[in-house]
């Protein structure tokens, strides 16, 4: 396998546990949406670790001590549709969370995204992870990222489940700034532009919109 710079696998038997039953076909959209909260809490502690905390004084009951609590804010931006299933779970995990949208839509058949919605909170000084469960050419996140550095995000990771070369090859070029944190690295992309062996429309099948 190539040596990617900013990217992290996770690698994790949980991860892998809940990303095989997120492929396999039969799984009804109800168990798909439930795994997905699971799995985007491991990426989400991966995507952390070096977020800022603060020394404070606390008191146990039996003596004071130290502690460190967050003391930076985090931002999740999912990108419409299917992020939308990873951001709530990141939401209700950390205590400062504010959330952005971004909607963005691949043309069936030329697989470019396009842009149809952008709401963003202030991002300055902020943890950002934007939150998208498939990186398949990296057109969508390219485009994301490039809106959330427009609205004044800097410290940026991209979190996703199930990336392909090609895709983390297209954010890297256009982002070499931004972190990646994935759940599986699989093989390429088929000639409509899906990840292989992947896991089908993600937006689909946690929706029931197939
Ligand atoms: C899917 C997925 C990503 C995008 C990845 O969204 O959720 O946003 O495709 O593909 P890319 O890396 O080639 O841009 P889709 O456009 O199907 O929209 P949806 O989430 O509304 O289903
Ligand atoms: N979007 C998906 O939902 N799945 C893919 O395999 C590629 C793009």
């Amino acid at each position: 396998m190539r040596d990617y710079m900013n990217v992290t696998i996770l690698e994790h038997p949980l991860a892998s546990h809940l990303i095989t039953e997120l492929r396999q076909k039969e799984t009804r959209p109800d168990r798909f949406r439930h795994i997905t909260r699971q799995l985007t809490v491991l990426l989400a502690l991966e995507a952390t670790k070096n977020i800022e905390t603060a020394a404070v004084r606390v008191e146990t009951p039996l003596e004071p001590t130290v502690g460190h609590k967050i003391s930076q804010g985090i931002a999740v931006v999912p990108i419409l549709r299917a992020g939308l299933g990873m951001s709530e779970s990141i939401a209700s995990l950390f205590p400062d969370v504010s959330v952005g949208y971004i909607g963005l839509e691949r043309d069936e058949q030329t697989a470019v995204a396009s842009s149809y919605y952008c709401k963003l909170p202030k991002l300055e000084g902020k943890a950002i992870l934007c939150v998208d469960p498939m990186l398949a050419t990296g057109g969508s996140a390219s485009q994301a990222l490039a809106l959330i550095k427009r609205h004044g995000g800097r410290a940026i990771t991209l979190v996703s489940v199930v990336a392909a070369p090609e895709g983390i090859d297209c954010v890297e070029k256009h982002h070499p700034d931004v972190n990646l944190v994935v759940g599986a690295l699989d093989r390429g992309l088929n000639d409509k532009r899906y990840i292989l062996p992947g896991l089908g429309d993600f937006g689909d099948r946690l929706y029931g919109t197939l």
